[in-house]
């Protein structure tokens, strides 16, 4: 079966893991795949996009940090993606994109159902406003948290991830300058892009109490920082994004292929390569 064109945009994306994700989704259901990475800038975005439809491509991946303007790029929405504003999955239907968002459901899927951790009635620090963090927000929601208190370095892009979501008694927004004083979270999630761009990021160990879950979606180098600062915190189950980022490209197997791959494999082979994987930038 031929599988077509499909793509990852994003600025970095060099090292993602992704094409060896979705290769080995491929080899499963005997679908003749051709996935890359493109190094892609916000200014580019929109020619490359262009560039991709006349080459013939059938999907892309979006990731930091497009996730917005590939929102806009689509004419039609899905659910999830409506919801969050922002699209991790384009696909070309009827001359036209077609935009989803399966982080969310990735994120939950890896968290709740593989590791089988109960999110229901946490209290969730949310850091980060871009759109890994939209991309999120809803499942989280979803998932029975009891609520979700979003910090970011920019207020204003807080607010507004906020004003999507109605649910003043559930979704808070505080100032990064009083993270010290926000009291102790029992899940902490790190949606910053902090990682990617090699910055630093010191955060408070009172944001966290000794049961606390704490959660990257970043993985490999990426995501280092953080979760060497949750261990160093106290923090009772830490987890980089490997695992979302398996769930979420599943979703869009599924969207762009109508078979929904095992990723019980693929964890197991990119667990067993971390040490290949820590090496690596990330997407
Ligand atoms: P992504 O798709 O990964 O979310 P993005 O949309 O570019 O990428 O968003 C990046 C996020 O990381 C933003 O929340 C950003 O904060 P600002 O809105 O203030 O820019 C956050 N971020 C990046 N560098 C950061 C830093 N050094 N400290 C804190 N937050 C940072």
């Amino acid at each position: 079966m031929s599988g077509g064109r499909y793509v990852l945009f994003g600025q970095p994306v060099a090292n993602s893991l992704s094409p060896r994700i979705h290769a080995e989704f491929a080899r499963q259901s005997s679908i003749a795949l051709d996935y890359r990475t493109q190094e892609t800038s916000v200014e580019q975005f929109s020619g490359a996009l262009d560039a991709f439809v006349r080459a013939g491509g059938a999907g892309a991946n979006v990731t930091q940090p497009l996730k917005a303007l590939a929102f806009n790029a689509a004419a039609t929405h899905g659910k999830a993606a409506a919801r969050a504003g922002v699209v991790n999955t384009l696909t070309r239907r009827d001359d036209r994109w077609h935009g989803d968002n399966t982080d969310g459901a990735g994120l939950v899927r890896d968290l709740a159902e593989r590791r089988g951790l109960d999110l229901r009635g946490r209290q969730v620090l949310l850091l980060g406003a871009g759109g890994a963090s939209a991309g999120v927000l809803p499942a989280l929601l979803d998932a029975g948290v009891e609520s979700v208190t979003l910090v970011n370095r920019t207020l204003q892009r807080a607010e507004q991830l906020a004003e999507r979501h109605d649910l003043p008694a559930r979704l808070h927004v505080r100032k990064w300058e009083d993270l010290a004083t926000l009291g102790a979270f029992d899940c902490v999630i790190d949606a910053t892009s902090v990682g990617h761009l090699g910055g630093a990021m010191t955060l408070p160990f009172a944001i966290v109490g000794t049961r606390a879950l704490a959660v990257s979606l970043s993985y490999g180098a990426a995501a280092a920082q953080f979760i060497g600062w949750a261990r160093a915190a106290g923090c009772s189950d830490v987890h980089d994004g490997l695992g979302m980022l398996i769930e979420q490209a599943a979703e869009s197997f599924a969207i762009w292929h109508g078979v929904r791959p095992d990723t019980v494999p693929v964890h197991a082979a990119l667990e067993a390569g971390r040490g290949e994987a820590a090496l690596l930038a990330t997407d």
